[in-house]
């Protein structure tokens, strides 16, 4: 019978995913005491510390000191906006409406970049600290697998069993350095997004605390006078703000920055994991947002009717599998290549407000909009001959007329 999780009671080397905090500090110790084995540790920098770059030279110095061997940190950034987040921004990605994907599309790339690390270094067991629980599990494994069938992935927090209190013990003991903020939840950054759990947040009847949040103005403080900002799209990607050309990781900045200043992209979201739980989630994710929105209004400028129907099909489809974490599956190939298609037109620019917690497109640009003033307006020299409408509306109501017929005879006949 095949035994579910590690394979064997000691290893050599291990490739542990680290982040600096608390429960893969406690993992960096537990690996070397549990398995016996030498740890090498992974930091990858997908631009989650806008405030502070040094954070990666403590985060590696800590890792020596807790006895890795080696440490890598990987800036993935201008990967991680090229391949992940404009794929996302292309297939207006957000997950039941709601959550920009911030935390999802990161994972796999995290996932990839483990895997040549470990082949570089001849390990064959690689290890995170994700719980049994999310979803981030599932992304980060089922890559590993797929690009390396031959690694053991290990999880400790599943098999180690200690609940914050008893870790917290387990530092005191190991003298692993506790953050002074005692940090009462779970959070993930990068440049996409910031997202937080746990503690009071797992009561979706109570209003997330201001304290849950760390980059964003309370759009109540948020400045009394709206400010308009421009994105300049390029085949569906966003290549300019303002005028002015960026490239992605200097404009997804630049974006966040007035975003949080008019607290922008504050979400809480009661939200279904691919695991199956319900949990209540919060985010912070001021630029995902308002470039989402405005890709979307420019595409739907661009595209005909049928196109954008199908698009919004598409885009949800493809929203389920990187949420999923199925981002190996060949189906986002084939999704990608219809978006792509759809994408190659929604170059041109969109005008948003900023306000007070809201972001509103209120223009757009394009020399490919399927949009002609001359039909449209309703100025006396327009070219639409209305007279076309006594023809057009008798066949397209005919079938709706005639089963609102069917439907009162059978309101009749059951009457009777
Ligand atoms: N629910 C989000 C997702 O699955 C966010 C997960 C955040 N992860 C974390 N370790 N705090 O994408």
């Amino acid at each position: 019978m095949n035994k579910l999780g590690p394979k064997q009671s000691s290893y050599d080397k291990i490739l542990l995913m680290y982040s600096g905090g608390l429960d893969t500090s406690c993992m960096l110790k537990w690996l070397q005491e549990t398995y016996n084995a030498q740890i090498y540790t992974f930091t990858a920098d997908l631009g989650q510390e806008f405030a502070d770059p040094s954070r990666f030279r403590e985060i590696e110095e800590k890792a020596y000191n807790l006895g890795a061997v080696k440490h890598y940190t990987v800036d993935l950034k201008e990967i991680f906006v090229k391949e992940y987040i404009f794929p996302t921004i292309k297939a207006n990605g957000l997950y039941q409406g709601i959550y920009p994907l911030s935390t999802a599309v990161g994972r796999p790339l995290i996932g990839i970049e483990a895997v040549k690390i470990a082949k570089k270094e001849g390990i064959e067991v690689v290890a995170h600290g994700c719980t049994g629980k999310g979803n981030d599990q599932i992304r980060l494994n089922t890559t590993i697998k797929a690009y390396a069938p031959e690694i053991e992935v290990l999880q400790p927090m599943i098999e180690w069993n200690m609940g914050r209190d008893e870790e917290i013990k387990y530092a005191q003991q190991r003298n692993i350095p506790i953050a002074n903020q005692n940090k009462k939840y779970s959070t993930d950054e990068n440049l996409f997004g910031r997202s937080a759990e746990c503690d009071i947040l797992e009561h979706p009847e109570i209003e997330p605390p201001e304290d849950s949040k760390e980059w964003s103005t309370r759009p109540e403080d948020a400045p009394d006078k709206p400010e308009y900002i421009t994105i300049n799209f390029e085949k569906g990607n966003p290549v300019g703000l303002n005028g002015e050309n960026m490239d992605g990781v200097s404009l997804i900045r630049q974006v966040h920055k007035i975003g949080c200043k008019h607290g922008i992209g504050r979400i809480e979201h009661m939200e279904d994991r691919a695991i199956g739980l319900k949990s209540r989630e919060t985010y912070e994710v001021p630029a995902a947002l308002i470039i989402i929105k405005a890709h979307k209004d420019l595409e739907k400028y661009v595209c005909t009717k049928h196109e954008n129907s199908f698009k919004s099909i598409v885009d949800q489809r493809w929203t389920e599998l990187a949420y999923d974490g199925m981002w190996v599956d060949p189906l986002r190939d084939a999704l990608e290549a219809f978006i792509n298609e759809i994408n190659k037109k929604v170059t041109g620019s969109v005008k948003v407000k900023l306000f007070k917690g809201n972001a509103q497109v209120v223009a757009r640009e394009s020399s490919y909009g399927i949009y002609d003033l001359n039909l449209a307006t309703y100025e006396t020299k327009s070219s639409f001959d209305q007279r076309l409408s006594y023809g057009f509306i008798p066949l397209f109501g005919l079938q709706s007329r005639m089963g609102f017929i069917t439907k009162k005879k059978l309101e009749e006949n059951e009457k009777e």
